[in-house]
C-alpha cells in the first residue's frame, strides 16, 4: 500500500492517478478540513479531468485520512517554499513529514520525496532525521527522490504522459520505484542518483525562469525605445535556432517563481544570471503598475478606481493564486499607499482582495480601463465586451484597435 503524504496540487492527483490504476493508496494530509472535503466526495481545487479521476479513484478504493499509515512505501508531497531572506529552500515541511513517517514506518520501508528540493537537501536535512530515528539507510530503509513536472491546467494529461526522473542510492530500489510510477506513467522514466534528481528539477524550472526573464527584458527595452516586442520576437523565432518566449506581467505559482531562488541561495557567487533573471521577473508587476499610471496620464484619467485588473491567478484557466503577478501588483500598490484598483477572476469564488468582483459584466460596468493580467479562456471569448474601454493587454491576445501593451 502507498501512503501519499500531502494532498495538495501535486499529492492529490498523484494519489488519485495511482489508485485509478489499481494501486492500493491511502492519502494523508494534516489539514482536517481538506480531508473531510475529500471524504465528502468533493475535490479541493479545480483542474481539468480531476473530478473524473477522483470518482474513478474512489470507486477503486482510495481512502483519505489525517493519520500516517504503517506501510512499506511513502510518497511525500508537502510544500517547499523558499526563505525570503536567504533565498534557500525551506525544508521544514519535508523534515516534519519525514519525522512523522519515522514514527509509524516498519523496517524495509521506502520513503519517496516528491517535493521539489535544492541539490543536497535530502543529504543535509532528510538523512539525519532517518538516522536519528534509528534506521540504517540502504539496509532498514530506502530513500528515493521523484520530483514532479506537471503543469496546473493540464495535470492529469501530464501525469500520464510526462517523462520522469527517479533518484535513488541504489539502482535496484530506483528501478522498483520506477515500476510503481510506470503503473500509470507512459513517459520515459530515468533512474539516477538523488542529488542529480534534485538538481534536474530545479534546473528545469530555472531554464524556464531565465528564458521568461529574457522575454520580459526585451519587452522593457522595446518599450523604452518604442519598438514592437511581439513583432520582433515573431521574426526572431523564424530563425531555425531561436525560440524566444513571450513577455508577461510576471511569474507566479509554486515552481518557476520559487525554485530558481534555491540555486541563488545556495550558490550566491555563482548563480548570477539566475539571480538577475529572478529579479527581472519579480519586477514585472511593478513595471505593469507603472504602465497603468503612464497610460492613465496619457488618457487624462485620474481615478484609479475606474481601472480593473482582469485575473488573479498566476496562470490561465486554473484557480491557483500563489505568488500571482496580480497579487504582487496589488501589494506593491499598497506599499505606495495607494489602493482602489478593481479586480475580477472567474476562477476565484472567495473574496481574497479588496474591490473584488465575481461577475464579468458587473466588473466591466464599473471600470473604464481593463488590464489583462491573465489570459483565461473567458476573456478570450468575451473580447468584444472590452470595445470602447482603455485596454492594457499584458499577453498580446486582444485584437481591438488602440490596445496598449507592456
Ligand atoms: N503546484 C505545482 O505546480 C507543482 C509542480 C511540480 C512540483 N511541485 C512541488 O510539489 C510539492 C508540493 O506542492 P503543492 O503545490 O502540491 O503544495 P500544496 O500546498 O498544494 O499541498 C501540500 C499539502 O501538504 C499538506 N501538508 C504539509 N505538511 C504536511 C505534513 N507534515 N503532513 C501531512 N500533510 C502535510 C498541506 O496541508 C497541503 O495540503 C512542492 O515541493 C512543490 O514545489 C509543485
Amino acid at each position: 500500500m502507498i501512503n501519499v503524504i500531502g494532498l495538495g496540487y501535486i499529492g492529490l492527483p498523484t494519489a488519485l492517478m495511482m489508485a485509478s490504476h489499481s494501486v492500493e493508496v491511502v492519502g494523508t494530509d494534516y489539514n482536517r478540513e481538506l480531508v473531510d472535503t475529500l471524504n465528502q466526495g468533493k475535490t479541493t481545487f479545480k483542474e481539468k479531468g480531476l473530478d473524473e479521476l477522483f470518482s474513478d479513484a474512489v470507486a477503486k478504493g482510495i481512502r483519505f485520512t489525517t493519520e500516517y499509515q504503517k506501510t512499506d512505501t511513502y510518497i511525500v508531497s508537502v510544500p517547499t517554499p523558499y526563505d525570503k531572506f536567504s533565498k534557500k529552500v525551506d525544508p521544514s515541511y519535508v523534515v516534519a513529514a519525514v519525522k512523522d513517517v519515522m514514527k509509524v514506518c516498519p523496517k524495509g520501508t521506502t520513503v519517496v520525496i516528491e517535493s521539489t528540493v535544492s541539490p543536497g537537501t535530502i543529504e543535509k536535512f532528510v538523512r539525519p532525521v532517518i538516522r536519528e530515528a534509528g534506521f540504517v539507510i540502504g539496509q532498514d530503509l530506502n530513500l528515493v527522490h521523484a520530483p514532479e513536472r506537471i503543469i496546473p491546467g493540464n495535470m492529469v494529461y501530464e501525469l500520464l504522459h510526462n517523462n520522469r526522473t527517479i533518484g535513488a542510492d541504489d539502482r535496484e530500489v530506483g528501478e522498483r520505484i520506477a515500476k510503481l510510477y510506470a503503473s500509470f506513467c507512459q513517459g520515459e522514466i530515468v533512474v539516477t542518483d538523488i542529488k542529480t534528481a534534485e538538481m534536474t528539477k530545479v534546473v528545469e524550472n530555472t531554464f524556464r525562469a531565465v528564458n521568461i526573464a529574457f522575454a520580459n527584458e526585451l519587452a522593457k527595452i522595446c518599450r523604452h525605445d518604442n519598438m514592437d516586442v511581439y513583432e520582433i520576437i515573431r521574426i526572431c523565432n523564424m530563425h531555425p535556432r531561436v525560440s524566444i518566449l513571450q513577455p508577461g506581467p510576471g511569474v507566479g505559482g509554486h515552481c518557476i517563481s520559487v525554485d530558481p531562488w534555491f540555486l541563488v541561495g545556495d550558490y550566491p557567487s555563482l548563480a548570477k544570471v539566475i539571480d538577475e533573471a529572478m529579479r527581472t521577473n519579480d519586477g514585472m508587476p511593478d513595471f505593469v503598475l507603472n504602465r497603468i499610471y503612464e497610460i492613465m496620464n496619457e488618457k487624462g484619467m485620474t481615478d484609479i478606481s475606474r481601472v480593473g485588473l482582469y485575473g488573479l491567478t498566476y496562470k490561465e484557466n486554473v484557480d491557483d493564486m500563489r505568488e500571482s503577478p496580480t497579487l504582487q501588483l496589488l501589494e506593491s500598490q499598497e506599499r505606495h499607499l495607494a489602493t482602489g484598483l478593481k479586480v475580477y477572476d472567474p476562477f476565484v469564488e472567495k473574496d481574497v482582495v479588496k474591490n473584488q468582483y465575481h461577475e464579468l459584466d458587473t466588473f466591466l460596468q464599473d471600470v473604464d480601463f481593463v488590464v489583462i493580467m491573465v489570459k483565461h479562456n473567458e476573456i478570450r471569448e468575451n473580447m468584444d465586451k472590452l470595445a470602447g474601454k482603455v485596454v492594457l493587454d499584458c499577453h498580446n491576445i486582444c485584437e481591438l484597435p488602440g490596445v496598449y501593451h507592456i
